[in-house]
């Protein structure tokens, strides 16, 4: 499963980039808030940081209007994925921008249906949203199973980038379930790393090993 960031805070990327961790990084209009920063600024300087696609999202609601902007975002850097949302009109910028060869991620997916739409239209990942779902008590996750399985039933070739993700227990069932690609904000990606049997452990191992009174360095 490849890791993309879900952030534009370019330290955190550097810091996981350096470990091998990032394979791409979206962003989106409240990510871009957060950052406080200028969207063709900050995403620059994650395009230059990064050996992978970043998604950049447009924010018009007509066709023409994602259309337009989607190209705009593209000339920031060869690697920007184009984020259109997942409405009518966001397929048909959807078809046309990737008619162009551009990379194309179709974002807020909430149904299988609505992911069925999208690579049908030729996107290169639909972002289903497993947090969001989880927040109005649905299965998230059950929405990643349904769209890997039709993807497979047909041979489809758009990559499930699952999305919204909370928690590292997200990233092991999307594993689990085939996504190819999770993108989760940096500090689930650095939780993934931490296991209470491993603090006990190695304080046990530290404690025997100050009793040999012994160095390596
Ligand atoms: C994905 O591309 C989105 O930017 C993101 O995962 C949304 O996550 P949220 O529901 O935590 O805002």
């Amino acid at each position: 499963m490849k890791f993309f960031v879900d952030t534009a805070d370019t330290a955190a990327i550097a810091e996981l980039n350096d470990l091998g961790m990032v394979d791409g990084v979206t962003t989106n209009p409240s990510i871009i808030m957060k950052s406080g920063r200028d969207i063709r600024e900050v995403t620059k300087e994650i395009c230059d940081m990064i050996d992978g696609p970043v998604s950049a999202e447009t924010v018009a609601l007509d066709a023409e209007g994602m259309i337009a902007e989607g190209r705009e975002l593209a000339k920031i850097a060869d690697n920007i994925t184009i984020k259109v949302p997942l409405t009518w009109d966001g397929l048909k910028a959807c078809r046309v921008l990737s008619g162009e060869g551009r990379m194309v991620n179709v974002t807020l997916c909430f149904s299988a249906n609505q992911a069925l739409l999208a690579a049908k239209a030729g996107a290169t990942f639909i972002s289903p949203f497993i947090g969001r779902l989880d927040d109005i008590n649905l299965d998230g996750m059950d929405l990643i199973a349904d769209i890997r399985q039709i993807y497979d039933n047909y041979g489809f070739e758009t990559q499930i980038l699952a999305a919204s993700i909370r928690s590292v227990n997200h990233m092991t069932e999307a594993a689990k379930i085939g996504a190819d690609v999770a993108t989760a904000p940096p500090d689930v990606i650095r939780k993934m790393a931490q296991h209470v049997l491993t603090d006990k452990g190695l304080e046990g191992f530290l404690k025997d090993w100050a009793k040999t009174g012994q160095k390596i360095l």
